[in-house]
């Protein structure tokens, strides 16, 4: 069978903060400016899942988009959407919520719940003009 490539869309709002704790204030603005302000700031992220696959002899279909909304929905919008992803969500407790490490967080978070013969990736917009992808390598 053809193998096809199926997209959701989905958006959080979220605040961040990029810095490292050990670093001092004045290289961590030398490095990622704007960005590692004290008081954190928000980002509108635009999201696209992508599963490439076989379509199912039996339904037409490759997965049902329905049930990745779903997923998204419990495992990404509820989890991110208006929360601070420094102090809010423990993936990043550690780790800089870069637009690089949330699409791997993503992807590691829906990756478990799909059918292992589907290709995932993660395109996630930080900003209209900045975005990132990641498929699992
Ligand atoms: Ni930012």
């Amino acid at each position: 069978m053809p193998k096809v490539t199926v997209h959701r869309k989905a958006h959080f709002n979220a605040a961040h903060r990029l810095y490292r704790k050990d670093w001092s204030d004045e290289k961590n603005f030398d490095v990622f400016s704007k960005c590692s302000n004290p008081n954190f700031h928000g980002h509108n992220y635009e999201l696209i899942v992508s599963l490439t696959g076989e379509i199912s002899k039996e339904t037409g279909y490759v997965y049902d988009l329905g049930k990745l909304k779903d997923l998204i929905k419990s495992e990404v919008e509820d989890a991110f959407d208006h929360k601070n992803l420094n102090i809010d969500v423990k993936e990043f407790k550690d780790l800089n919520p870069t637009a690089e490490n949330i699409s791997v967080v993503i992807y590691n978070k829906l990756k478990k719940h799909l059918p292992k013969d589907l290709e995932l990736e993660i395109t996630l917009y930080e900003t209209p003009r900045n975005f990132v992808s990641y498929s699992g390598d």
